[in-house]
Order: structure tokens, then sequence, then C-alpha cells
């Protein structure tokens, strides 16, 4: 198989000015990462996602930075070449702009990520820029954020009105002046967000339900394949039923052990008769 090329940011920005979308999806393991390195998807994100899809919480708010980079570190072993974005945890970068440089610091170092991406606009803009100060390339995600969901009033479409919409626009352009390199736009209507990916001069827009006229776009990997089991979001698209495939499997196997007919000849190995005689003599059998 031949070795794909590294992602990088010329790369991604060539992409940009060719007019050619940008592939974007989460991913949480080394196995799922190898099959995105297949697929030549360009950038993966490590999301704090890993918090409901892997871990079973109700939001991602538990998530610790040691949880981020333990995943990001499997997820870099399975795709050397795709962009890797560590996503910043909850409170690993709020509380300031030194604790937001070290632990962008940890993804780069620890995990191998290429970029780190926090949530919040022009709140975070001290933030954004004392990483990208720091050498580190950063990513914005305004809009839908859901380690802010308790002060947006749930999982709800952001920017609806037109003072809303402004705000998201400024957000994006204060993104970009702090040194963002792209900032990804969730569950915002289509139209502001065609305004934000044409307002952009440094930084290319990516979208997450906010559609198509975006810059690239971004699925939640369990959302694609019917992997999460509490709710599908309106916006995700289902490629595949892998839930149903592999439940199949299980009862399955389930069925074939129980019967007796798993392990068959090929699934195990047996021992010479010489070797065996001996053992049973040394037993006493
Ligand atoms: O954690 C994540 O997967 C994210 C996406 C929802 C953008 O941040």
């Amino acid at each position: 198989m031949t070795e794909r090329k590294k992602v990088t940011l010329p790369s991604l920005f060539a992409k940009v000015a060719a007019k050619q979308p940008i592939t974007m999806l989460t991913c949480y393991d080394y196995s799922t990462a190898h099959l995105l390195e297949q697929a030549g998807i360009d950038i993966v994100l490590v999301g704090d996602s890993l918090g409901m899809t892997m871990l079973g919480f109700e939001g991602t708010l538990p998530v610790t930075m040691e949880d981020m980079i333990r995943h990001a570190g499997g997820v870099r072993r399975g795709t050397p070449s795709a962009w890797l974005v560590g996503d910043m945890p909850y409170m690993s970068y709020q509380a300031s702009v030194e604790s937001a440089i070290r632990n962008a610091g940890r993804f780069m170092a620890e995990a191998g990520c290429d970029c780190v991406k926090l949530e919040g606009g022009a709140e975070v803009a001290p933030q954004v820029a004392g990483i990208a100060r720091a050498g580190i390339p950063v990513m914005g995600h305004i809009g839908l954020t859901p380690q802010s969901v308790s002060a947006q009033g749930g999982f709800r479409l952001q920017g609806k009105g037109a003072d809303q919409a402004k705000k998201l626009i400024d957000d994006a352009r204060a993104l970009e002046e702090a040194g963002a390199f792209a900032v990804l736009v969730e569950l915002v209507p289509d139209r502001v967000t065609e305004l934000m990916t044409s307002r952009a001069r440094t930084s290319f827009i990516i979208s997450l339900g906010a559609g198509p006229r975006a810059h690239g776009q971004l699925l939640i990997y369990h959302d694609m394949f019917g992997l999460y089991p509490r709710f599908k979001p309106r916006m995700a698209k289902q490629y595949a039923d892998a839930g149903k495939l592999i439940t199949d499997g299980l009862t399955a196997y389930i069925r074939e052990v129980q019967e007796g007919e798993f392990p068959a000849k090929e699934n195990y190995f047996t021992m010479a008769d010489d070797a065996y005689e001996d053992l049973v003599r040394q037993l006493g059998d």
C-alpha cells in the first residue's frame, strides 16, 4: 500500500485556494484511526465528545486532559498522515492564558497532535493568541459549544436571529485576528456560515451541521455509523448501521458458543500426540 503524504497547514490552505472541500471526522482510538488513514481523511479531531461516545457520560464536562492525551496518542499512532486536532477539555484553557498554553503544549508533545481546538468566541481570543504565539496552531469553535451547553440553554441552533448571528460573525473574525488558522462552526444556519466563509481571510471555516457553504465538513464518527445509542442529531447523516452489524455478530457468537459451534478447528491449536502423551505421563493421570 502506498503511503499518504502528511497533511500540513500549507496543504490544507492549498485545498481552500483550489476550492476543494476539506474532510474532517472525529476519532478516539487507534483501530478506527487506521481506517480513517486508509480512507484518506484530511483532518481528524480527537473530540472531548469522547466523554459521551467512549466513556458514557451525559456530556463533555467530566473529560480530563489525561483522558484526551491518552486517546489522542492512540489516534496519532493509527493515522500518521491526517492533520490531528486535540480538543482542549473543559477548564484546560478557560482559567488563564498560561494554563491554555501549557495544556496545548501537552497535546503537541505528549500526543503528537498537529494543533489544538478550543471553544468560544472573542472571550477566548487572548488564549488563542497566546497558544498561537507559542507556535501551536489553533482552531476555534463557535455556534453550539457543548462545554457551554448549560449557558446556551441546551443543544439548539445558534445564531437564528440577526443580533446573535452578527455576534457569531464577529467572533469568527476575532478568532482569526487572534491567530486561529480555522474556525469550526457548529449548528448555525447555512446563510450565517456562508457569510463567515466569504469573510474569512487568513482562516478557513469548517461546518458541523452548519450547511454546505463552508471550506470543509465535519461529522461525528459515531453518528455516521449508528454507534451512539442515546440520540441521533438531525444534522448528522448515517452512512451505515455498524451498530446493527456488530449486534448481529454478537448474537451469532453467543448462539454458536451455546451450541458448541465455536470454536471450530481453525480457531484453536492442538498439541502433538507425543508431547500430549508425555504430559499425561508427567501428570500421572
Ligand atoms: O468534541 C467534539 O467532538 C467536538 C465536536 C462536537 C465539534 O468538539
